[in-house]
């Protein structure tokens, strides 16, 4: 079976519709960003500071490459992943590309009370998530699905993606 990967921004659900998607389906759910703070054994805002956005996204890649030679797993991916066309290709190699949607104000919201998203710990977050969901518009258009979670719950966004991906 191919890997179902969700992709969107950050604060799309990505996280807890996974999770509940691979516990539907009896799948191993995987999360992306957690792979690299094991790997890097220090949390994201650490990786950024110390060593910058570009050495994060080296290590983003190699997780991706490596995750995309195996089948049958629900994939939380960061929302930066799609950026780089290779991780595109590595993770259309071997499974569905899921992308979440929602509008930058219900983002802001569901974004504001945490601080572990360095590109969101500015002085003005809802500018930021309006000028970065503009430059990334372009890169999320490569997933296969989209889905709008601004209005709907998780498990309706579930039943969404599980009839999507029933005949894969
Ligand atoms: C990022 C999203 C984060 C994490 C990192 C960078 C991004 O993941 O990978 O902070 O560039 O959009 P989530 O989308 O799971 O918050």
């Amino acid at each position: 079976m191919k890997n179902i990967i969700l992709v969107g921004f950050m604060g799309t659900g990505k996280t807890v519709v996974a999770q509940e998607l691979a516990r539907r389906l009896k799948r191993e759910y995987v999360s992306l960003d957690e792979l690299i703070e094991e790997r890097e054994k220090r949390p994201i805002t650490k990786i950024f500071a110390e060593s910058g956005e570009n050495y994060f996204r080296d290590v983003e890649s190699q997780v991706v490459k490596e995750i995309s030679d195996r089948e049958n797993l629900v994939i939380d991916a960061g929302g930066g992943v799609v950026i780089r066309e290779e991780n595109v290709k590595n993770l259309k190699k071997n499974g569905v590309l899921i992308c979440l949607k929602a509008s930058p104000e219900v983002i802001f919201k569901r974004t504001k009370n945490y601080t572990h998203r360095p590109l969101l710990n500015v002085t003005q977050p809802l500018e930021r998530i309006k000028e970065l969901l503009k430059i990334r518009e372009p890169y999320y258009a490569c997933a296969d699905y989209f889905i709008d979670t601004s209005e709907v719950s998780i498990s309706e966004v579930v039943e969404k993606i599980l009839e999507i991906v029933k005949n894969k």
